[in-house]
């Protein structure tokens, strides 16, 4: 038995497929040319997410990470774990054109550089070299690196625009163990050869045509910095405030590229904002939303990219439902831990 599925997306385009009986969504999607933006395909990244908008369906495996109790009440689903029961309509809030544009690659770069630039934080160059064609991606996606010596790989967002002309960055948060934690802090060298699957993710800049306001969490700034370099490429005349969260002043990094990005920016502004803050530090204190201005927020139009650890991403999305504010348009990626 066949059942027809729609699949409609942010740019008001609508796919139309075939899905066999028990058939993975995903996989239906794929056989017919619709590439869904995806990840671990184990229901864990929530890279593929959608929302049911009519028919019957059923999900093999989401991991709360993925998607949480009221995300499932509201009928959001993953395309990896999900099966139809019944013709069914599915809507997802990016564009068509993502599902069309470069496909994941399998790429190896070097290691050019690698530096410290807070207590908690390094950044890693790694480049491509001139043989392969320039990477394609969107402000906002990442790569998976594979960390050598391993057979594990993790996600990072990339920190600078694509088509500049540098190798690409990566912003890397230091725990005290983990695996490429590790690798950075004691074996990384320049010259290493590390190995990408890249662009991956459906977290990008749309299309700027309202105030914006961008907020990171720890090293959500990467994908951050990628989209303010983006802005100032593109002569972006919207006003832009980029509020950047972490526990303590000393963790703040790239403090002098933001502001150099700034100054090309007609209405720039930034607030650092630390959670466990030091007696002298004279900026805002404690988490994030608690220095929105709701007033400005229910007044006007805003496009609203938040990017980080996950509680700092899901305590925004409750506040927001909790203000009501419906003029906000969300976009956000949230930095789950590796299963793999
Ligand atoms: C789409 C996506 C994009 C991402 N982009 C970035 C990025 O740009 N920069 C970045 O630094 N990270 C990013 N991450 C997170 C990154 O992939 C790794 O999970 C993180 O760097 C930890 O890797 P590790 O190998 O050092 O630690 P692991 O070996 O994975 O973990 C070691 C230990 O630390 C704990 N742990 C793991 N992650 C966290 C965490 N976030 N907070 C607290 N404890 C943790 C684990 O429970 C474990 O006990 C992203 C994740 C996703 C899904
Ligand atoms: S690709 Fe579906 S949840 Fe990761």
């Amino acid at each position: 038995m066949t059942h027809k599925v729609a699949f409609s997306f942010a740019d008001g385009k609508t796919l139309f497929f075939p899905v066999q009986a028990n058939e993975i969504l995903l996989d239906a999607a794929l056989r017919n040319g619709i590439r869904i933006p995806l990840d671990c395909r184990e229901g864990v990244c929530g890279t593929c997410q959608g929302r049911c908008e009519s028919g019957q369906y059923s999900q093999d495996y989401v991991d709360e990470d993925a998607l949480s109790a009221q995300d499932l009440e509201q009928r959001k689903m993953l395309s990896c774990q999900t099966r139809v029961q019944s013709d069914a309509a599915f809507y997802f809030d990016f564009d068509s054109s993502l599902c069309h544009s470069a496909e994941p690659q399998r790429l190896a770069g070097v290691v050019s550089a690698v530096q410290q630039v807070s207590q908690s934080t390094a950044i890693l160059h790694l480049d491509l070299g001139n043989d392969s064609p320039p990477l394609d991606f969107l402000p906002g996606q990442y790569a998976r690196l594979k960390i050598p010596g391993s057979d594990s790989s993790r996600a990072y967002s990339f920190a600078n625009r694509p088509g500049a002309q540098q190798p690409l960055q990566f912003l890397i948060r230091l725990l005290p163990d983990g695996v490429m934690s590790n690798y950075i802090r004691e074996r990384c060298r320049v010259g290493d050869r590390v190995e990408l699957e890249a662009p991956l993710g459906a977290f990008y800049l749309r299309q700027v045509s309202r105030p914006l306001l961008l907020v990171a969490g720890g090293t959500g700034l990467s994908a951050l910095l990628a989209m303010l370099e983006q802005l100032v490429t593109q002569d972006c005349q919207q006003p832009v405030h980029l509020y950047y969260g972490v526990r303590h002043s000393r963790d703040l990094c790239e403090l002098p590229r933001i502001q150099a990005l700034g100054e090309r920016l007609p209405a720039f502004r930034f607030t650092p904002v630390i959670s466990d803050a030091d007696p002298d530090w004279q900026g805002k204190r404690g988490y994030i939303n608690e220095h929105f201005d709701s007033s400005e927020l229910r007044d006007r139009d805003t496009d609203l990219y938040v990017c980080g650890p996950p509680p700092m991403v899901d305590s925004i999305r409750i506040w927001l439902q909790e203000q009501q504010l419906e003029r906000v348009q969300l976009y956000y990626e949230r930095f789950t831990e590796s299963t793999i």
